[in-house]
């Protein structure tokens, strides 16, 4: 049975084996034969087929960090130099709000974040997961060239690298339609999505160099000078062609020196940037449409002149990538 959009969140949030289309087969998904559809405004999952067209989720979220530390160095955990890490590929409805956690049949996250589905207390659980790490779902694959690039540009802080990639399978690419276990045919093979997920993140990811793009721009990492909200926007702007969400952490800017006095209560460390995207057809084959952030949600940065750093790394938490970006 296919269920209709409206009134999904609480459908999968009330039952613990949820999937997105429970009971679809998994024949009949040759998409090549199928018009590659816009994924948004939302299809009709009744009316088309959603292994071929993004019909949950259909604003696309490619979402990259710039970290400072891993928190893992001892273990050889670091940051590919010169380049921001990859943080995952996102789901949204088209008006830009979202579910998690859509199959916990597929539940490989360590530490669930929310631990819930829906994120209250009395939401579904999200048990942690237990079992080998993700990463080793691709060797019977032999994929040890992706697993390779994933070590080197998908990097997580205070966690290992493999844990935070099952967070984000577990959390996010479990919402595509697209990514659904019948999509993949009689023939699926357990966790050949999951490979699949991981490709196609990368695919999006390579699409976007943040670091080159403002770098191009004279923005480069400083730990002695400072940079505008507007100029990194403007820049990342005219090369995606969408403005992207910019994020940032650190202090608040009234909190600071520099700030006192300020009404400006931004955030002033540059850390995430969300480029938007919708989908023609199929995600895996990359057909985008860049769009912008939502007007009501650009940015948590201080828009007062100068006031974020974009920080230098620490030259021990980084090294010089063995595998092209
Ligand atoms: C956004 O879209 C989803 C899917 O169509 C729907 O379930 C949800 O209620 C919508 N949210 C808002 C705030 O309109
Ligand atoms: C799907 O495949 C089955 C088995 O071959 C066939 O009977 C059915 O007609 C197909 N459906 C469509 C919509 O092509
Ligand atoms: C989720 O985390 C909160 C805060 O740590 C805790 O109180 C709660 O018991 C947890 N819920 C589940 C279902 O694990
Ligand atoms: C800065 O702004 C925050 C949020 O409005 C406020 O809670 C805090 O008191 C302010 N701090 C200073 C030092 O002004
Ligand atoms: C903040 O306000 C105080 C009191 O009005 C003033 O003495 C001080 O110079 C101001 N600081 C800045 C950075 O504007
Ligand atoms: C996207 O944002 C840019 C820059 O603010 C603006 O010029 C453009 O009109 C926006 N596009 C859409 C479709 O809203
Ligand atoms: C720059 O500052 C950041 C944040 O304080 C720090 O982690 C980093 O080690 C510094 N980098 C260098 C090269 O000094």
């Amino acid at each position: 049975m296919r269920f209709a959009i409206a009134g999904g969140v609480a459908l999968l949030a009330a039952s613990a084996s949820a999937q997105l289309y429970p009971s679809q087969s998994p024949l009949n998904h040759t998409c090549l034969l199928q018009k590659p559809l816009l994924s948004c405004p939302p299809q009709d999952p009744a009316v088309v087929d959603s292994c071929c067209v993004e019909t949950f989720g259909g604003l696309l979220l490619s979402t990259q960090f710039w970290d400072t530390y891993t928190g893992r160095e001892s273990e050889g955990q670091l940051l590919p130099k010169n380049t921001w890490s990859l943080h995952g590929l996102w789901p949204d409805f088209c008006n830009g709000s979202y579910t998690q956690y859509c199959d916990l049949t597929r539940q490989y996250d360590p530490v669930p974040s929310p631990n819930t589905t829906d994120g209250t207390p009395t939401g579904t659980p999200v048990p942690p997961y237990t079992g080998p790490n993700i990463g080793t779902f691709l060797e019977p694959f032999g994929k040890y060239d992706l697993l390779e690039y994933m070590n080197t540009y998908w990097i997580a802080q205070n966690q290992d690298n493999a844990g935070f990639w099952g967070h984000e399978f577990s959390k996010h690419a479990t919402c595509f339609s697209t990514f659904d276990v019948a999509c993949y045919g009689p023939q699926y093979v357990e966790h050949e999505e999951v490979v699949d997920f991981f490709e196609t993140a990368i695919k999006y990811y390579k699409k976007f160099p943040t670091f080159k793009w403002l770098k191009k721009a004279g923005i480069t990492p400083s730990n002695s000078t400072t940079y505008s909200y507007a100029e990194i926007r403007d820049t990342l702007f005219a090369r995606h062609g969408g403005v992207p969400f910019i994020g940032c952490s650190g202090p608040r800017y009234n909190t600071t020196e520099a700030g006192k006095n300020s009404t400006d209560t931004g955030y002033t460390v540059l850390s995430e940037v969300w480029y938007y995207e919708y989908v023609y057809g199929r995600p895996q084959e990359g057909d985008t449409v860049s769009v912008n952030a939502s007007s009501t949600y650009l940015t948590n940065c201080a828009k007062t002149d100068g006031a974020i750093h974009y920080y230098e790394r620490g030259p021990a938490s980084e090294k010089k990538p063995t595998v092209p970006f």
